[in-house]
């Protein structure tokens, strides 16, 4: 049996322009996916998850086992979370060599689903590491980066940018660009988070934002200007100045805007934030609903995220230094 976990992320710069080659930000934060898997003889395939938002289904599939699990969540979120896992598993099977390696794998994840802050990369990175581990095989984690990205790549129709697998597979804080990304020295971060309790559809808001980029100027033009606010938001970590990256995160948030991708839950928690007096706040993630993050040292904005009507769950997050890692 073989144990391990992977931390989420927020975006601090930079998601959806990423996806064209502009470079993005991440940070990885202590909420974690773990996922266990043993061995099974028989070369099927039983997937347990005591998910916080999917509330606790079981799968089983073997060659003949029925696809259609009969359990009670929304399809769509049940679609996406077993995709990720049979990719995740092929994924080991060919990293070891052992095409018909056959697997138990639970599940416990305390990161939501879908809504901005990592879910699916975390889970699949763990996947990875622990079913190669448990077939006798040790990953580097660039490795496990760059399968982890494969995972999320077929699964999200060839939407997803490296940003997510490779900040969840390495830790701390990250500067994705294209098909590379490296770790980066980063001051401490006072960050916070507010969940509106839902979740965006990225492949749809994804695609708009490529639609807009093709039809209007502006929009191009929107998404080159998120690449530059990212490379003074990486100066500004350097320079170890958390308030300008607060100004900057305010500034995406606005460009995002602009994209279409926010919402009013996020909005009004954006505003909440800003108002209780963080050093900047937006949205992380595909947006359309889900999470904001927000720069705040004191605990105001976190206290009045939890009375924003709309928001649902609001904690401060710690920067998980380590990404994937056994147990
Ligand atoms: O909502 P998330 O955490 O899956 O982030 C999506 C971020 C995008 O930039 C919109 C897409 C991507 O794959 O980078």
């Amino acid at each position: 049996m073989a144990t391990s976990s992977a931390p989420g992320k927020v975006f601090l710069l930079g998601e959806h322009a990423v996806v064209y080659g502009e470079p993005a930000l991440l940070a990885a934060i202590e909420r974690r996916a773990r996922v266990t898997v043993e061995e099974r003889s028989d070369g099927g395939l039983r997937v347990d998850s005591e998910d916080l938002t999917l509330d606790g289904f079981t799968i089983e599939y073997g060659e003949d086992a029925a696809t259609d699990p009969n359990v009670d969540v929304p399809q769509n979120l049940l679609e996406a979370a077993t995709g990720y896992v049979d990719e995740a598993v092929a994924q080991a099977r060919d990293a070891a060599d052992a095409p018909n390696a056959g697997f138990e794998v639970t599940i416990e994840s305390e990161i939501p689903l879908g809504a901005g802050i990592g879910s699916s990369a975390a889970v699949v990175a763990a996947a990875i590491d622990a079913a190669t581990r448990e077939l006798g095989v040790e990953l580097d984690r660039e490795e496990i980066a760059d399968r982890a990205y494969r995972v999320e790549h077929a699964v999200q129709d060839g939407q997803a940018s490296r940003a997510d697998t490779f900040t969840s597979t390495m830790g701390g804080v990250v500067r994705v660009e294209g098909d590379g990304g490296h770790s980066i020295p980063a001051p401490e971060l006072p960050l916070v988070i507010g969940y509106d309790g839902g979740a965006g559809d990225t492949g749809k808001l994804v695609a708009d934002v490529r639609s807009l980029r093709e039809r209007y100027g502006f929009a191009a033009d929107t998404v080159e200007t998120i690449g530059d606010v990212v490379d003074e938001g990486e100066r500004a970590l350097d320079d170890g100045d958390v308030e300008t990256l607060g100004e900057l995160m305010n500034a995406d948030h606005g460009l995002l805007s602009a994209l279409g991708v926010s919402s009013r839950s996020l909005d009004a928690m954006v505003w909440a934030a800003r108002d209780a007096g963080a050093m900047g706040a937006k949205l992380t993630g595909a947006g359309g609903g889900g999470c904001i993050v927000a720069l705040d040292e004191s605990d105001e904005s976190q206290t009045a995220l939890e009375y924003t009507p709309g928001c649902e769950e609001a904690f401060r997050a710690e920067l998980a230094e380590e990404g994937v890692r056994r147990k």
